[in-house]
């Protein structure tokens, strides 16, 4: 892949996307969650629950969750222990245990000064803490008592609830810029003809990229836009707000589960010169097979592009995870592979680019440059993969 293009993409990443006001954003959401964690530790009562050593599994039944809540459990655990210290972690004959070092103190406050300071960086940046606090608020419900709650949220199905995730993948900075990373990516790369974006959802994905083609001229080259995503509802409303602003794109909006042949679905090999997804592809269960699709469906020398959120350490909690992890669909459909599908959701670099090498692709990069990015912010935690046939 073309080294000065990604080393142009760094730049870009450093100069005008993670400004101070987004590396700030980002520190005040991670101690914004872990006090939200600890509110959720405190007001289940899993510092008795672990007066001695136990697997999140155990504590889980203890709290009459549904079985594979034991991976929310321990994505808290692992970050409070990591975090704040006051639970102490133990591996033993392959098993994680935890105990209560002290209980922790309440953390109302420390939550208050985090929506404060928020607040005061102004813009969209509070949307981030709004999503956190849907997801504590629903915790015990999706958890206990409706288990499929999240998992109708994430697709759209409650329409209650769509604003509020519409907000959480559109209106969030934190988030959107997973869509202006990829825009950018899919603007430096695309030769023309036909996209087709998978799990495309609220439309991120293709409002960015019909917009960053637009402003850079670059809209003539793009011939069709096929936009798909499991769910019909989110499908027409992304519709409805995209078509008036692009009239003249050619478009069309179809249903497509990532988790079948594209072939069977109406999607023809060879037809596409670039497959794009923003946070889509890591909610394929298949990981490798997936790609492999992604990889039939396009015509000699044409790209994948994800922008993805990824696991910058291990066994990580992410932000987002305290709602997304609230779906079972997110805690149970990957199928784990230790060489590249280690955990549930999100994968690292790492990961996606054995995937990639195991689909078959020996043209993978990722943008952009992670070390590089570390250097200034260390928590940065968005990545574009970028592949060529
Ligand atoms: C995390 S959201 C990302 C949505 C959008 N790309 C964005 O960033 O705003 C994941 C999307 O995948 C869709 N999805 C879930 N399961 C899917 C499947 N099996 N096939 C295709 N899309 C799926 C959901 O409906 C949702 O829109």
């Amino acid at each position: 892949m073309n080294a000065q293009l990604r080393d142009q993409f760094t730049q870009w990443c450093r100069d005008s996307v993670f400004t101070p006001d987004m590396i700030q954003a980002t520190l005040i959401l991670n101690r914004a969650v872990d006090a939200h964690l600890i509110q959720l530790y405190r007001s289940l009562g899993m510092a008795d629950l672990l007066s001695e050593f136990s697997n999140a599994a155990t504590v889980t039944a203890q709290l009459g969750f549904e079985t594979s809540s034991d991976v929310v459990l321990e994505g808290l655990l692992l970050r409070l222990a990591d975090r704040r210290g006051f639970v102490e972690v133990q591996e033993s004959g392959g098993e994680t245990l935890f105990r209560n070092k002290q209980t922790p103190e309440d953390a109302s406050a420390e939550l208050q000064k985090a929506h404060d300071e928020m607040h005061e960086l102004g813009g969209e940046f509070i949307t981030a803490l709004e999503f956190l606090d849907f997801g504590a608020e629903q915790f015990v419900r999706s958890l206990k008592d409706e288990p499929d709650f999240m998992d109708q949220v994430l697709t759209g199905k409650i329409k209650d609830y769509s604003e509020t995730w519409f907000r959480a993948t559109n209106v969030d900075p934190l988030q959107d810029v997973h869509g202006i990373m990829g825009a950018k990516a899919v603007n430096d790369l695309f030769p023309g003809g036909t996209i087709l974006e998978v799990g495309g959802g609220t439309g991120n994905g293709i409002r960015n990229i019909l917009g960053c083609l637009r402003d850079n001229d670059n809209l003539g080259r793009l011939e069709k836009f096929i936009f798909t995503d499991i769910s019909m509802q989110f499908i027409m409303g992304t519709r409805h707000k995209i078509r008036p602003e692009f009239p003249d794109v050619k478009t069309e909006w179809r249903h497509l589960d990532i988790n079948g042949l594209f072939a069977d679905q109406k999607i023809q090999p060879g037809t596409a010169d670039l497959v794009y997804g923003v946070n889509a592809a890591h909610i394929a269960k298949h990981t490798v097979k997936f790609i492999e699709q992604c990889k039939q469906t396009l015509k000699p020398g044409g790209y994948v592009v994800f922008s993805e959120r990824v696991r910058m350490k291990d066994r990580e909690m992410a932000p987002r995870e305290i709602v997304l992890n609230l779906s079972k669909y997110h805690r149970t459909a990957a199928i784990r592979d230790p060489e590249f599908r280690p955990a549930h959701a999100y994968l690292s670099t790492d990961n996606w680019l054995r995937a990639f090498e195991l689909a078959g692709f020996s043209n993978v990069s990722i943008w952009p440059d992670m070390d590089a990015m570390a250097e200034s912010f260390p928590d940065q935690y968005a990545a574009v993969i970028v592949a060529q046939v």
